[in-house]
């Protein structure tokens, strides 16, 4: 999977001529419908540079991962169906607008998916969160389910499934499936995700071809260990004990 450069693009602000910006290493493009890459802004760009970066402490780790987990769960939300909703504002006058149409839960993967509840706690007051506990066999890379709870009326919600790293696209797939044990459909299932590999996007696109992805960067590929290059190192690892 390194054959293929990765994409670069000059970055910063258009009031900047070209030759005086700065060359980065964006996201790999995607052309599957179901899976949007977020705009390869400057600020991304610079909130996974610091979270890339292996002298980075855990306090910044955690810091600016919650900023980029922020932008992907207010992009998420722009993927959710809403309705008409009008309202009259104090001075008599009535606003078109909109509200959201279905009913919401997350459901994180244990345990790196758990730093991404608080940042849709954030946006989604009281949201009622669930658990999926997968773990992968370090020497064959194959999931196996361990643990879930998951709230009694999930089938009839919308899910925001939560994952940092989309690595081989095992432990997201199988936890979609438990998902659709429950009765819910894969087109009401949301992956967020910071970090995926080529490798990951395609099995998940190919298995669960319905499930949207949000994700903010499609990174180069896999390692022999299954670590996403040049990827961040173990995300749980970093953000809740290292
Ligand atoms: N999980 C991680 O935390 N990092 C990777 O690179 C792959 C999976």
């Amino acid at each position: 999977t390194d054959r293929v450069a990765s994409p670069a693009l000059t970055l910063g602000p258009s009031y900047r001529p070209s030759s005086e910006k700065p060359t980065a290493t964006v996201s790999r493009p995607v052309n599957s419908p179901n899976v949007h890459v977020l705009p390869q802004t400057p600020q991304l760009i610079a909130l996974l540079t610091m979270i890339r970066d292996k002298n980075t402490p855990r306090a910044d780790f955690i810091f600016y991962s919650n900023r980029i987990i922020r932008l992907l769960v207010e992009e998420g939300l722009n993927h959710l169906p809403v309705v008409n909703h009008t309202v009259t504002s104090p001075v008599g006058k009535d606003y078109a607008g909109v509200s959201f149409e279905g009913k919401i839960c997350g459901v994180s993967i244990m345990r790196a998916g758990e730093s991404m509840e608080s940042g849709l706690r954030e946006c989604c007051r009281s949201v009622r969160i669930g658990k999926i506990l997968i773990q992968r066999n370090e020497e064959t890379g194959q999931p196996k389910l361990f643990y879930d709870k998951l709230p009694p009326d999930i089938k009839d919600r919308w899910v925001l499934l939560l994952d940092p790293m989309l690595a081989t696209g095992g432990s997201a797939v199988m936890a979609v499936e438990v998902l659709k044990n429950r009765g819910v459909p894969e087109e009401r299932i949301l992956f967020l995700n910071l970090i995926a590999s080529p490798e990951g996007i395609q099995k998940f696109s190919e298995k669960v071809p319905k499930v949207r992805v949000v994700t903010a960067f499609v990174d180069q590929g896999l390692d022999e260990r299954f670590y996403i290059v040049p990827g961040l190192g173990d995300f749980g690892d970093r953000y809740f004990t290292v």
